[in-house]
C-alpha cells in the first residue's frame, strides 16, 4: 500500500510556467486529492469546478488515503476485542496505525498516541486529566477549541492578551509564568493560527514554558497539515490534531505526549476497552481497575479507520516530503497575497504585523514565508458574507466567512474599525466578520488564480447577482438575475 505521488490530474492547472521564452522555475506538483473535477453550479448559469479553498476548515481526502481505506475496508474487523482473523488483523494495524503517527511526531521514548475524535476531543482529554491545582495559560487569540477547555474543566486559567510579534509572545508567556504561585502549570498555544495562519515561536514558548516548570500542549491543528511538526524538536510536552485537517476526514484524531498525567487521570470516558477488570465490590457497587496506556482514554470501540485514515495521511505526507510541499504552499500563499495587495481596498489580517519586506523579497514573499497558506481579509465596502456568498454563487469557491471560532483574536484584529458596511450578510448586531482563504498540499493552481481574479472583479464592478440575508447568511436572491443597466453588475455600496 504505498502513495503514489504521481501528479494529479488537475483540471485547469497552469502548470506550464512560462512567460514569454524565459522558463519560470516549475512548481512541484500537488498531491492528488478527491474532489477536484466536482462541478459547482453557478447562479449565473452554467458550473465551473469547485475551488475548495477552505483547507483550514476541513480539507479534501488524499487520493491515497481514500484508496488505502477502500483497500483496507473488506479487511474491517473489531480491535482488541475477536479472535477471528480479521479481529487480529485490524487490531494490529490499528495499533501500527498508533505506531506510524508516532514516526510521524517524533515521539520520544515513553510518548504515547492516544486516538480521539479530533483536536477538540484531544484538547478536552488533556483538559479532563490536569492534575488537582493546574494553572493554564493561553493566550486570546486561540481557537475556541484551545481556549474553552481549561477553565470548562474547573482549572485557573490564566488568559493572556495578543501579543503583536512572536518575541512579544514569549515576553508574555515569560511574564505571567514568573508571576505564578507553585504548583502545576500548562501553557497551551497554537502551531500556526487558523484566523491569520501566522507561524508561532513554539520553540521559544516551549523552553520559556520548561525554564518555569510548566508543560505545554501544542494544538498543532493548523500547522501539521503544512510544516514538519517534531514533538522532541519543538520541545513541546503534547501535540493534539484533527484528521479532517490532514486529508483524512474519517473522524479521528490525535493527542500525543506525555503519559504522567494521563495515566493518573481518570479515564476520560469509562466503558469497555478502559477497564482492565471489573467486579462487584463487598459493598454492592463495582470495583474497576483501569487500563494504564493509551486504551484508559479510548473506551468504546476504536475508530479503526478513522486511525488508519490519520496513519496513511502520516506516510502520504512524509512519503511527499514537507520541502516540496512547503514549496509549493509558499509560493501559492505569495501569489494569493500579491493578488490581494493589487486590490487596494483589501486589507489582509495579520496579527505580528509582517509587513515589512525581507530587503531583497517583496512584501507578499515576506508575509507568504511566516504563514502556513491561511489568509483572511475585510474588503472596504463589502460585507465578507456577501463576498463569500458571491465567490461561491458566481464563480464556484468556497471559502469561509465569520469569527472562525476565534472571537477575541477577530476582535483584536478587527478592533472597533472593523464594522462592515455591505447590508447583505452581517447578522444582527454583528459586525465583525472577515473572509478566510486557505490552501493546502491539494491545491491547483488555477483555484489561487480564479480566486484573485473573483476578487478583483466583485470589488471592482460589484456582484451579478442579489443577495439577501436569511438565517444572518448571505444568500443568492432566488429567481432571476438582478444586473444594473448599462454595468450588467450589482452595486455593493
Ligand atoms: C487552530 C485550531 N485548533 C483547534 C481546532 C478544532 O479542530 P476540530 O474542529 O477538528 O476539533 C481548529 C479547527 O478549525 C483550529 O483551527
Amino acid at each position: 500500500m504505498s502513495l503514489s505521488v504521481a501528479p494529479a490530474p488537475v483540471s485547469g492547472s497552469l502548470s506550464a510556467h512560462v512567460s514569454g521564452s524565459a522558463a519560470v522555475p516549475a512548481l512541484p506538483e500537488p498531491l492528488p486529492v478527491l474532489g477536484l473535477d466536482v462541478p459547482a453550479p453557478l447562479v449565473t448559469g452554467g458550473e465551473l469546478p469547485y475551488a475548495a479553498l477552505d483547507y483550514a476548515a476541513s480539507a479534501p481526502v488524499l487520493r491515497s488515503v481514500w484508496d488505502e481505506v477502500a483497500a483496507y475496508a473488506p479487511y474491517y474487523g473489531s480491535v482488541h476485542r475477536g479472535a477471528g482473523y480479521l479481529s487480529q488483523h485490524s487490531t494490529a494495524l490499528f495499533e501500527r496505525s498508533r505506531a506510524t503517527v508516532a514516526r510521524f511526531l517524533g515521539c520520544r521514548e515513553g510518548d504515547e498516541v492516544v486516538f480521539t475524535r479530533s483536536t477538540t476531543d484531544s484538547l478536552n482529554l488533556l483538559a479532563s486529566a490536569l492534575p488537582a491545582g493546574t494553572r493554564v495559560f493561553v493566550f486570546e487569540t486561540e481557537h475556541h477549541a484551545a481556549l474553552l477547555p481549561w477553565q470548562s474543566a474547573g482549572a485557573t486559567t490564566v488568559f493572556l492578551d495578543a501579543p503583536r510579534s512572536p518575541r512579544e509572545a514569549v515576553e508574555t508567556l515569560e511574564s505571567a509564568l514568573s508571576a505564578a504561585p507553585d504548583g502545576p502549570k500548562l501553557v497551551c498555544v497554537t502551531g500556526a493560527s487558523n484566523v491569520t495562519g501566522e507561524i508561532w515561536p513554539v520553540r521559544g514558548l516551549a523552553a520559556t514554558a520548561h525554564r518555569y516548570g510548566a508543560r505545554i500542549v501544542l494544538d498543532a491543528a493548523q500547522l501539521v497539515p503544512h510544516r514538519p511538526v517534531h514533538i522532541g524538536e519543538l520541545g513541546v510536552d503534547w501535540v493534539a490534531f484533527s484528521g479532517h485537517k490532514l486529508y483524512a476526514p474519517f473522524g479521528a484524531g490525535v493527542l500525543a505526549g506525555r503519559t504522567d498525567w494521563l495515566h493518573a487521570a481518570e479515564p476520560y470516558l469509562a466503558g469497555g476497552g478502559a477497564s482492565r477488570k471489573v467486579a462487584r465490590g463487598t459493598d454492592g457497587g463495582v470495583e474497576v481497575e483501569w487500563q494504564s496506556g493509551p486504551a484508559r482514554h479510548e473506551a468504546g470501540s476504536p475508530n479503526m479507520i478513522g486511525a488508519y485514515a490519520v496513519a496513511s495521511a502520516c506516510r502520504a505526507l512524509s512519503e511527499a516530503g514537507f520541502a516540496r510541499l512547503e514549496a509549493r504552499e509558499v509560493e501559492l500563499t505569495r501569489r494569493l497575497l500579491a493578488g490581494l495587495d493589487e486590490v487596494p481596498q483589501v486589507e489582509v489580517l495579520s496579527l505580528f504585523g509582517d509587513d515589512e519586506g525581507t530587503g531583497t523579497g517583496s512584501r507578499a514573499e515576506a508575509r507568504a514565508a511566516c504563514r502556513v497558506g491561511v489568509v483572511s481579509f475585510v474588503v472596504a465596502g463589502w460585507n465578507s458574507s456577501h463576498l463569500a456568498a458571491a465567490l461561491s454563487a458566481e464563480y464556484g469557491i468556497g471559502v469561509r466567512d465569520g469569527l472562525f471560532c476565534a472571537h477575541p483574536l477577530v476582535g483584536a484584529l478587527l478592533g472597533a474599525g472593523g464594522g462592515d458596511t455591505g447590508g447583505c450578510g452581517a447578522p444582527e448586531g454583528q459586525s465583525l466578520n472577515a473572509v478566510r482563504v486557505s490552501l493546502g498540499a491539494g491545491t491547483p493552481e488555477e483555484h489561487v488564480d480564479r480566486f484573485v481574479r473573483a476578487v478583483r472583479e466583485l470589488v471592482r464592478d460589484g456582484a451579478r447577482w442579489r443577495y439577501r440575508t436569511e438565517d444572518g447568511r448571505c444568500v443568492p436572491e432566488p429567481g432571476g438575475t438582478a444586473h444594473e443597466p448599462g454595468t450588467g453588475r450589482v452595486p455593493t455600496a
